[in-house]
């Protein structure tokens, strides 16, 4: 039995404001599952409305449909039947409910007597073949909607509920290329709609990878026809819809990709620990473990939904301090920071352009190294063999916990698959000896280095996109001041105030540069990188986001996690496994994630990415679930 309905109550319909009246798409109940019809058809079927009315009940002016390519010689019950299952399975999208009219498209077969016994068991009330109708327009085959007056056929979106506060907006794309706000709403508390095409559409091809892969775009790019708000209220009031899209974005639009929503930053894309940095919005839910544990920060919106949903495949993300890094680690997810310089961020928000980056978060590495083809193209460089040096740093010696254990026994297997020894990397130590430190004055790293990310990011950023916000803002508003969230104020008034300068920090930077890449990590004319640095990414750590933290500071200080933001060298986190905790919020055991990262040369991502993929493809690293765990126990 299927049950379906036009919603008015549950669902509310909310407008769309661009011409003075246009639809905007509407909302279906299949089987109690909501699904969103846009406003355009994709094809029309040339059936009599005589026909198509047997499909409906009375008041229906639509009814789901199924699309099924025949292109074999008999169609019989059981062809019928495996089609049905390759649909549930392979689709969230489909479900039995859009049996109700069935279209067989294609060479007309021989259908067997034994198909309406089937159909009725689905309660099918109307079976079209092409021999009778035919699509003005083909199209794939798949769960549709069909208006019974017209013929006009309409692809299906899926309505997910955005539960752990991921997205910023659920976003929609118009024919012209442009993209709406998605004008439907479930029911949730803060809850946004997220609509989903049915996967049955797409096929990757060579010239489109990403065909329907689902992707999230943090809300610091443009996208056409879209806000971009950067986390601050005030600054996503007062700006109008972009009118292009960020050439980043547009190159996966390209590819295939089908941008879903827009997801949240933290503000301005500093650090922000939830939940009192979070002011102007709520930080979105790490769904590991308790659920409470921090997302992490700049990407929240990416990691965390990549956590949390698996109709989501692919969050695009900027990591300029670990903003990807982080809350892939947190959130159990593939991130990549690559390489400096990899691709454009024209029409994306600054922070630091001497070292803003844009990056993945993921669960599946395949997926992770084709995307990163998409966006890099040829800057970065592919091989298949992999160096020969294994370095670790900050490892612990034993395990004294279960995720160091799941850390040991990654790197137990990753020297197995290397065919090499790891060694301990004592940077620290070889920069104290180094004529470079002699030359700057700088005994330790942390004398160099400290104060350099704080000074390039809030003088950077408050020169290419605070001055003007604060004025624009006040020109617009009597002089006024926007509301900033504690972190970016903290910044930028130190940025503004502390004597130290962006050219100290930029030499600072070079210096650091230019000893780690012709002095620590090689190029390698084989392996790209001559040598891989290994870092616990994270180790189950509960981070609570319902303790109260004390006020910001500037993100002074030194650590393994600067390297690539200062040497302009690829940091890319695996998910290997997670370990036990006792949650003090539901007073049980549960699981966070354990990560790696791992550390090349500059340009030699590619050959990350291909580890990355082997390591998969080996069972030495699996695809993690969504949600508070990611595995069964034992890996
Ligand atoms: C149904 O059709 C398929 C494909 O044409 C064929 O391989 C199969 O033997 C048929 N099954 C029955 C029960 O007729
Ligand atoms: C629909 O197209 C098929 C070819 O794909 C053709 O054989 C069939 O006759 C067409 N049906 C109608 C009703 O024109
Ligand atoms: C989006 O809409 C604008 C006008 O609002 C138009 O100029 C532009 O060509 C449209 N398409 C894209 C991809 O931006
Ligand atoms: C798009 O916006 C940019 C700046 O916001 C502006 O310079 C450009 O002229 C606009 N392009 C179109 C086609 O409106
Ligand atoms: C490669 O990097 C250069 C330098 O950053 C950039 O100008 C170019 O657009 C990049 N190419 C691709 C395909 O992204
Ligand atoms: C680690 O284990 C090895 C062998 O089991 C032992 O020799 C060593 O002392 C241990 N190290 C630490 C720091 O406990
Ligand atoms: C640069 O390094 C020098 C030491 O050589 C240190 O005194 C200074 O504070 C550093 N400045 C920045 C901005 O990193
Ligand atoms: C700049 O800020 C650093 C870190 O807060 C502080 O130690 C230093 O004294 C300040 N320097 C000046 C000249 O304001
Ligand atoms: C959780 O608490 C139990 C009971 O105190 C203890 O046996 C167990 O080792 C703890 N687990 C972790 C991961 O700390």
């Amino acid at each position: 039995m299927f049950h379906l309905s036009v919603l008015a109550g549950a669902l509310a319909l909310l407008s769309v404001v661009q011409a003075a009246s246009s639809k905007s798409g509407s909302t279906m109940n299949v089987d109690g599952t909501f699904y969103y019809v846009p406003a355009i058809p994709v094809s029309r079927l040339g059936a009599t409305p005589t026909q198509l009315k047997t499909a409906a009940t009375f008041g229906e002016d639509m009814v789901p449909l199924t699309i099924i390519n025949s292109g074999i010689n008999t169609f019989n019950a059981s062809t019928l039947a495996s089609i049905v299952a390759h649909f549930e399975t392979g689709d969230d999208v489909f479900n039995a409910g859009f049996l109700q009219t069935i279209y067989l498209q294609g060479e007309s077969s021989i259908i067997m007597q034994d198909v309406s016994t089937s159909l009725n068991s689905y309660g099918t009330k109307l079976f079209m073949v092409s021999a009778d109708t035919n699509c003005t327009i083909a199209i794939p085959a798949g769960p549709y909607f069909i208006s019974i007056y017209t013929g006009d056929i309409y692809q299906a979106y899926r309505l997910y509920s955005d539960v752990n506060g991921a997205f910023t907006e659920g976003v929609f794309a118009l024919p012209d290329g442009n993209y709406t706000t998605m004008s439907a709403s479930l029911e949730g508390v803060q809850s946004l709609a997220i609509a989903v095409p049915s996967r049955l559409y797409y096929t990757a091809t060579e010239s489109q990878p990403l065909a329907g892969v689902r992707l999230g775009i943090k809300d610091i790019y443009d996208v056409a026809g879209t806000k971009r708000g950067c986390g601050n209220r005030a600054y996503y009031d007062l700006y109008p819809e972009k009118n292009a899209s960020a050439p980043a974005v547009q190159r996966l639009v390209d590819a295939g990709a089908i941008i879903i929503g827009k997801m949240k930053t933290s503000q301005f894309a500093n650090g922000e620990m939830a939940t009192a940095d979070w002011v102007d919005y709520h930080s979105p839910f790490n769904v590991r473990g308790d659920g409470y544990s921090d997302p992490s920060s700049s990407s929240s919106g990416p990691g965390a939904g990549i956590g949390a949903y698996s109709w989501l495949d692919l969050g695009l993300g900027s990591d300029t301090g670990g903003s990807i890094r982080n809350p892939a680690q947190v959130n159990g997810g593939y991130g990549n920071r690559p390489s400096h310089g990899l691709v454009t961020l024209d029409n994306v928000m600054p922070l630091s352009p001497l070292l803003d980056t844009s990056g993945f978060i993921c669960r599946d590495a395949e997926l992770w190294k084709t995307a990163a083809y998409v966006l890099y193209g040829d800057n970065i460089t592919s091989v298949t063999s992999f160096p020969k040096k294994l370095y670790t740093t900050g490892f612990p010696e034993n395990a004294s916990t279960e995720a160091e254990g799941v850390l040991l026994s990654f790197l137990t297997k990753l020297e197995g698959f290397l065919g090499v020894t790891s060694s301990v990397l004592d940077y620290d130590s070889m920069w104290a000896a180094s004529p470079q430190a002699a030359a700057a004055n700088a005994p330790t790293l942390s004398d160099l280095l400290a104060l350099t990310y704080p000074t390039l990011i809030s003088k950077q950023q408050y020169a290419l996109l605070g001055a003007s916000f604060i004025s624009d803002y006040g020109a617009a508003h009597d002089g006024r001041y926007p509301f900033l969230d504690p972190n970016p104020l903290v910044r930028w008034t130190w940025g503004q105030t502390n004597a130290t300068t962006l050219e100290q920090a930029i030499t600072n930077k070079t210096i650091f540069m230019d000893w780690w890449n012709n002095e620590v990590i090689h190029s390698d004319p084989d392996t790209c990188s001559d040598s891989l640095l290994l870092y616990p990414g994270t180790l189950a750590t509960p981070n609570y986001r319902n303790v109260y933290i004390a006020p910001p500071v500037i993100p002074a200080g030194w650590g393994v996690y600067n390297i690539a933001i200062f040497a302009e060298v690829p940091d890319m986190v695996f998910p290997i496994g997670q370990g036990p905790y006792n949650s003090t919020i539901t007073l049980h055991e549960e699981f966070l994630p354990v990560a790696v990262d791992v550390i090349a040369h500059k340009g030699c991502d590619g050959m990350i990415f291909e580890l990355a993929t082997q390591l998969q493809a080996a069972g030495i690293t699996i695809i993690p679930k969504t949600g508070s765990t990611m595995f069964r126990r034992s890996l």
